[in-house]
């Protein structure tokens, strides 16, 4: 089994990676006394995949299921309600309660949001069943609903007391799904790891078709990265957890602009990273060579790499994004592979000509 230590001097923490680890999973939560009742969420999907073993793997711990809409549904105020309303019903009978997550970032999103509301804080741990999520969203405390404003507008940071990543469930994910976080590992890949990179590119095959060794070194690396940015910027207050946002601009961008419907967030980072590529080498750093790799990465894992868009649109899009401080744009740019950096001071005027040559080039 692999273990990654999250060393945060308040709330320390294990990352437990290995097959079937699900299996054991009450008995290795009952060693960690977080409580004496679960309440697990859970979202439609993964019950019609799993729960006869979840069941099973609870059987000897009290525990009560709470079904959850698929994909961003599950992170409204009303989900949210629902849980909180549950964990109140069951603490009147003098239990001590704890949540427990899982699927998708989704559901660690919002079960780790009503974990850090209830009573002000009570622990949670995360059981990730999307590639996304094993590799990144479950790591490091980030929790969220959305409002109808924006995405991620109600949240907290607030960490769990351990994550199990059991590669088994993404056996069942549809290959729209896994490509999702394929393009997160990628990332991980530019912005830290160019051995890594080079890994991606050779063993492209099995990583698609979900090749047990092959999986299980795409999600150690890549936690082991998140786990280590994490510790050194908790709560984002350095620019070190910055760099995570790579490429996220564009994407967010497209996404807005797409209204979350016609571009999913893996396509639209695989763009998105191409862009911020496109533009460091625009202002001197990384070279063409660097961006034609990262494009070729791309193409081999199916991931978008043309994509008509309205420059204007996207302009005004990225204008909004939160990234944007007084009129300039800070961005993070590619040196070379496996190192970037954050750029502030980026004109408008940089921003608008670099779009526009950018639809032209991909
Ligand atoms: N907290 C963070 O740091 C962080 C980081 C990145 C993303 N996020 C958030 O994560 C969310 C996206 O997460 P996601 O990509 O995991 O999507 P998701 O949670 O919406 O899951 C995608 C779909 O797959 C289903 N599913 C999950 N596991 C399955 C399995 N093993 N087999 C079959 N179906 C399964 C779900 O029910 C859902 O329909 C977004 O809301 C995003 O904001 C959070
Ligand atoms: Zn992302």
């Amino acid at each position: 089994m692999k273990v990654i230590k999250i060393n945060l001097s308040k709330n320390p923490y294990n990352i437990y990676i290995e097959q079937n680890l699900f299996k054991n999973i009450s008995s290795r939560i009952k060693g960690l006394n977080l409580g004496n009742f679960a309440i697990i969420l859970a979202s439609r999907s993964v019950l019609a995949f799993y729960r006869k073993k979840i069941e099973k793997s609870f059987t000897n711990f009290p525990h009560r299921i709470i079904v959850l809409p698929d994909g961003e549904r599950a992170k409204t105020k009303e989900s949210l309600f629902r849980i909180i309303q549950e964990i109140i019903k069951t603490n009147k009978l003098d239990r001590k309660v704890f949540i427990v997550c899982i699927g998708g970032g989704t559901v660690g999103d919002v079960g780790g949001f009503a974990a850090s509301i209830y009573k002000r804080g009570i622990p949670y741990v995360q059981v990730p069943t999307t590639l996304l999520s094993q590799i990144d969203a479950s790591i490091g405390g980030k929790t969220a609903i959305d409002l109808k404003e924006a995405k991620n507008i109600l949240g907290a940071f607030y960490q769990p007391k351990v994550v199990f990543i059991d590669p088994n469930f993404l056996n069942t994910l549809k290959k729209k799904q896994v490509k999702e976080g394929i393009a997160e590992a990628v990332k991980y890949a530019v912005i830290k790891n160019s051995a890594f990179f080079i890994f991606l590119l050779k063993n492209y095959r099995e990583i698609l078709s979900l090749k047990p060794s092959s999986i299980l070194k795409v999600i150690d690396v890549c936690a082991n990265i998140k786990a280590k940015i994490v510790e050194i910027d908790e709560v984002e207050k350095k620019s070190i957890r910055t760099i995570l946002n790579f490429g996220h601009t564009f994407a967010h961008a497209l996404e807005a602009a797409s209204k979350y419907k016609k571009i999913s967030h893996g396509e639209a980072v695989s763009l998105g990273m191409l862009y911020a590529a496109f533009l460091s080498n625009r202002v001197g750093l990384c070279s063409m060579n660097e961006i034609c790799q990262i494009r070729d990465l791309l193409k081999k894992f199916e991931l978008p790499v043309k994509y008509k868009y309205d420059f204007k649109t996207i302009y005004k899009a990225m204008s909004y994004d939160k990234k944007n401080v007084s009129g300039q744009f800070r961005l993070v740019l590619l040196e070379s592979i496996g190192k970037v950096k954050v750029v502030g001071g980026i004109s408008e005027g940089l921003i608008s000509k670099t779009l526009k040559e950018f639809g032209a080039f991909i």
